[in-house]
């Protein structure tokens, strides 16, 4: 079973999929525990309610981003993780702690990538007049929200809609996806190459696709 660490900074929505996921038994593997950035947000709680370690490390302690990301580092490999998820996780990392989980450490990010990197993104893809939108789960590389796709998922956009219509119509697919890419990861079916994503040996293009 491998051992996972999420990382959150607000409700966990997606960390609760994947816990869902690891507790109903279909993904090899166990989230061992959950740090957040942010104390008293709503992540921490259903970590809690799940029976899953959960610690927090406010940025706000640290003078500097390398200060916060090297002590991030030393917690998070307490845990001894196999995989790192970011689930909402809304800092920029770090170099040297992106090459640390290099093909070990998974983001999702609310937009059609590599469209709207960054944040804003249901906004943004209105204010385009996009007809669709969606979500990408990505290996973690040094260039923010740059790495190699896995998965992605589309959904319509509908005249009218907000960007609250839209966030929600994203968050939908994203509890079925990450789960899903977690689950390759789990059972050594997904790994990142100097060429890309692959999938049971298989390159995965910039909107990798599986029907499992
Ligand atoms: C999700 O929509 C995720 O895609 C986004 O934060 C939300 C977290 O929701 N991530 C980013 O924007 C990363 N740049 P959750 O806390 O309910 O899982």
């Amino acid at each position: 079973m491998k051992r996972i660490v999420v990382l959150i900074s607000g409700s966990g929505t997606n960390m609760q999929a994947i816990i869902d996921a690891c507790q109903a038994g279909k993904v090899a593997g166990n989230v061992v525990a959950v740090i957040s950035n942010k104390a008293g947000v709503g992540g921490l709680e259903k970590a809690a309610n799940a029976g899953v370690a959960t610690a927090v490390l406010s940025h706000q302690d640290f003078a500097t981003r390398e200060a916060y990301d090297l002590e991030l580092k030393q917690l998070v490999d307490s845990y001894q993780p196999d995989l790192v998820v970011l689930a909402g996780f809304m800092r920029i990392l770090t170099a040297d702690f992106t090459r640390h989980y290099h093909g070990r450490m998974l983001n999702i990010h609310p937009s059609l990538l590599p469209k709207y990197k960054g944040i804003n993104t249901h906004q943004r893809a209105l204010d385009a007049g996009d007809s669709e939108h969606g979500v990408s789960v990505h290996f973690v590389t040094e260039e923010l929200d740059g790495g190699p796709v896995i998965l992605q998922a589309t959904v319509p956009v509908f005249a009218g809609d907000t960007a609250a219509d839209l966030q929600a119509r994203v968050h939908t697919q994203e509890h079925a996806i990450y789960p899903l890419v977690v689950q390759w990861f789990c059972a050594d079916r997904l790994r990142l190459t100097n060429q890309g994503a692959e999938l049971d040996g298989q390159l995965l293009g910039a909107a990798g696709y599986a029907d499992d």
